[in-house]
């Protein structure tokens, strides 16, 4: 589990200046709820029954275009999702999802 983390951490906070940047507005702007990790083991998290980003039923089941309309216009199923489009820029959305794309745990064997 640690060494999971460990792993997950050096992945989002890899060297490349964007994914600086993308991690860093992840986990200034999102991980509050979603959690660093995406598997919103959050006080947020637990409240609103968010889900798992890292389970691959969940990537497999959304297309990037699903996600980033949720993170630009808010979640119409949760009020607590709000839209980030005044507040990110259009790029900065589109690695968002690049970097949630990145929490996919691996299939179970
Ligand atoms: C105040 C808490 C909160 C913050 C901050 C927050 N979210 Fe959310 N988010 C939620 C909740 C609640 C939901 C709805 C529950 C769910 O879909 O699992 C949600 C849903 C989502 C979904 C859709 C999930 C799905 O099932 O399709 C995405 C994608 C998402 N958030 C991304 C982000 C990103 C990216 C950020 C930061 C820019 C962010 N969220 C910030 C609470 C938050």
């Amino acid at each position: 589990m640690m060494k999971q983390c460990v792993l997950l951490l050096s992945l989002v906070l890899s060297p490349s200046a964007l994914a600086e940047t993308t991690a860093d507005v992840w986990k200034a702007k999102c991980a509050s709820c979603h959690g660093i990790d995406g598997k919103a083991q959050t006080k947020m998290g637990q409240k609103e029954s968010i889900g798992d980003m890292s389970r691959p039923d969940w990537q497999q089941a959304r297309t990037d275009a699903d996600i980033r309309k949720v993170i630009a216009d808010g979640d119409p199923r949760n009020s607590k999702m709000k839209p980030f489009k005044d507040k990110l820029t259009p790029a900065q959305i589109d690695a968002l999802v690049g970097l949630i794309r990145t929490l996919k745990a691996p299939s179970a064997p």
